[in-house]
């Protein structure tokens, strides 16, 4: 098995055995986040361009450990401080980026398709991290590690999405991934949250259900994925924070409706107390910080995958490493850039 593509956009694209390649890759690198040096030397010399034009900590912070773990330099575009306040195109910023002469770009977007077009202007890999309302694909993919991790499988599950499903990419993400393994997905939220099209963004046969009442919602749930709820796009008086606690916080009382294992996601960052109560949150079933940890190990295999020109896998990169063989130097090393 080879991933196929010179990118990483979106998953929906992807096959279950590609999405599986790609988990299977990131275990390698979860068990480097064990050692006590987790540095390897497997990109050195290689520089990734993190353009984050939407705010963000974890993700961005994720990315920048994973090149740095990997032996490779980072160079930042902070969106507050950018020449795009100055009026700036997208593609200019990017060709100005791209002239610096990175290996890869990571990119996050507020406009749904910016990292496909962008993509589609440069002759390096691209890796979308969040676009708009589109999709999250590092995320989506480090949600399945993690249930994976816990639950030993994420065949057949029954996913139960609750908030703000309309405009999440983390929602779309992970339906496109556990889709294509035969997961049922309950979306619960506000109705201005929850529409009718939402039932048909899953691959073929994926049966997506709407209910809006969250105790029905949790019946029987074997993963519980939970969306922070974005103020902004409270709209008083049709929805407060308050009715929203009231109608749609996954609390303990309402957790008991689920299955006893259920797993609780939730991307971050949380807005405790709102989409989710303390107790949940710092609970057993929580899986936030695990997450976390996942997000580094998914976002080294993607760089690695992607950069290094590997088609299968890490095992002999990482092996030579541990034997402190000087491994993947940029000379023997070149990307295959496979067309996408
Ligand atoms: C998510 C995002 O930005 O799409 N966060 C993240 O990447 N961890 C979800 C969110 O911001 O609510």
């Amino acid at each position: 098995m080879t991933y196929r593509f010179r990118d990483l956009l979106a998953l929906e694209p992807l096959s279950a055995d590609e999405l599986t390649f790609l988990l299977d890759q990131s275990k390698l690198f979860q068990e480097i986040q064990r050692h006590p040096l987790k540095k390897l030397a497997t990109l050195r010399g290689k520089t990734v361009t993190l353009a984050f034009f939407e705010n963000s900590t974890r993700t961005r912070i994720s990315f920048s450990t994973a090149a740095s773990r990997l032996g490779a330099d980072t160079m930042n575009l902070q969106a507050e401080a950018s020449s795009l306040k100055k009026g700036e195109s997208l593609l200019d910023t990017v060709y100005t980026l791209n002239a610096m002469k990175p290996d890869c770009l990571v990119m996050r977007h507020a406009a749904s398709g910016a990292a496909d077009f962008v993509a589609r202007n440069l002759d390096i890999p691209v890796i979308n991290a969040g676009d708009g309302t589109h999709e999250h694909p590092s995320q989506g993919l480090l949600d399945a590690l993690t249930i994976r991790d816990r639950r030993g499988s994420i065949e057949n599950l029954k996913i139960t999405i609750l908030g703000d499903i309309q405009h999440s990419r983390v929602a779309r993400s992970n339906i496109h991934l556990l889709g294509k393994f035969g997961g049922q997905f309950t979306l619960c939220g506000p109705a201005m949250w929850v529409p009718r099209e939402l039932e048909n963004i899953g691959p073929p046969g994926c049966v997506i259900r709407r209910v809006s009442r969250i105790e029905e919602g949790l019946e029987d749930a074997d993963v519980i994925l939970v969306l922070r709820v974005q103020t902004e796009r409270m709209y008083e008086p049709t929805l407060s924070a308050e009715e929203y606690i009231l109608l749609y916080q996954l609390n303990a009382e309402r957790l008991r409706l689920a299955n006893p294992n259920a797993l609780i996601l939730h991307p971050g960052p949380m807005n405790r107390g709102v989409e989710i109560s303390p107790e949940v949150a710092d609970g057993p079933q929580s899986c936030v910080l695990e997450q976390v940890t996942n997000g580094i190990a998914v976002r080294m295999a993607l760089l690695f995958l992607l950069m290094s020109g590997a088609t299968e896998g890490g095992e002999g990169a990482l092996a030579d490493e541990a034997s402190g063989a000087p491994n993947a130097s940029p000379e023997k090393k070149e990307s295959t850039h496979a067309a996408d």
